[in-house]
C-alpha cells in the first residue's frame, strides 16, 4: 500500500501549526507509550490525559487495543502487521500534533525499528518515548485481560514477552520503572510525563 499514490501535490494554508498552538497555549507532540501488555500504559495515558486536561490542555489518546476494534481491524500480531498498526498510528499521531494537540500514543510498539520510524515522521524533540518498565513478571502477575494465561497454555501464540519478542528502548526520552512490589502510581507516573512536558516547553 505504501508508495502506490502517484501525481499528487501538497496543498498548504497560511493557517498553520504555529496559529493553532496559539490557540491552544501549548505545542503539539506525541507521547509515545511503549511497555509490555499490562504493563500500564493505558492507565498512564488516562492518567496524564486527566492532568493535562485539568490544567487546561487539549490532548488526544491513540491506544493500541482499542484502534484495534476499527482502524486497525485488519491487522494481526505478526511482526509485519505489527509494524502496520504503528506506521499508521504514527501517521495519526503526527495529524494530532500537527493539530496543536498533544496526542498520547499507547501501544506494545515492541520492535525498535518500528518506533524509530514513528520518531522519524516527527520534527525533532516532538516524539517523546515513554518507556513503562515493568518487568514480565510483574505483568504476568497482574494479568488484567487473562491474556498471559492463555498464551502459558499455548492459547495465544505470538504474545509479546512470552513466544514474541520485546525490544526495550535504547534511548528514549523517559524510562518509568516499576518493580516487583514496587510501581508508580498512575499519578506519579503521569506527573513525571508532565514535568517532561513543562520543562521542555510543551505547556504554555
Ligand atoms: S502492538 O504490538 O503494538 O501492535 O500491539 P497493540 O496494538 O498495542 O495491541 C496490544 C493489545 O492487544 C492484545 N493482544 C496482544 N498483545 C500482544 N501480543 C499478542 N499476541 C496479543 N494478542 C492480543 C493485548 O490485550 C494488548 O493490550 P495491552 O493494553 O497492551 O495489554
Amino acid at each position: 500500500t505504501v508508495g502506490k499514490s502517484t501525481n499528487i501535490l501538497w496543498h498548504d494554508c497560511p493557517i498553520g501549526q504555529n496559529e493553532r498552538q496559539n490557540l491552544l497555549n501549548q505545542k503539539g507532540c506525541v507521547v509515545w507509550i511503549t511497555g509490555l501488555s499490562g504493563s500500564g500504559k493505558s492507565t498512564l495515558a488516562c492518567a496524564l490525559r486527566r492532568e493535562l486536561h485539568i490544567r487546561g490542555h487539549l490532548t488526544y489518546v491513540l491506544d493500541g487495543d482499542n484502534l484495534r476494534h476499527g482502524l486497525n481491524r485488519d491487522l494481526s500480531f505478526k511482526a509485519e502487521d505489527r509494524a502496520e498498526n504503528i506506521r499508521r498510528v504514527g501517521e495519526v499521531a503526527k495529524l494530532f500534533a500537527d493539530a496543536g494537540l498533544i496526542c498520547i500514543a499507547s501501544l506494545i510498539s515492541p520492535y525498535r525499528s518500528d518506533r524509530i520510524a514513528c520518531r522519524s515522521l516527527l520534527p525533532k524533540s516532538s516524539f517523546i518515548e515513554v518507556f513503562l518498565n515493568a518487568p514480565l513478571e510483574v505483568c504476568e502477575a497482574r494479568d488484567p485481560k487473562g491474556l498471559y494465561k492463555l498464551a502459558r497454555a499455548g492459547k495465544i501464540k505470538g504474545f509479546t514477552g512470552i513466544d514474541d519478542p520485546y525490544e526495550p528502548p535504547s534511548d528514549c526520552e523517559i524510562v518509568i520503572q516499576c518493580k516487583v512490589g514496587d510501581c508508580p502510581s498512575p499519578k506519579s507516573m503521569a506527573d513525571q510525563v508532565v514535568s517532561y512536558l513543562e520543562t521542555n516547553g510543551f505547556l504554555h
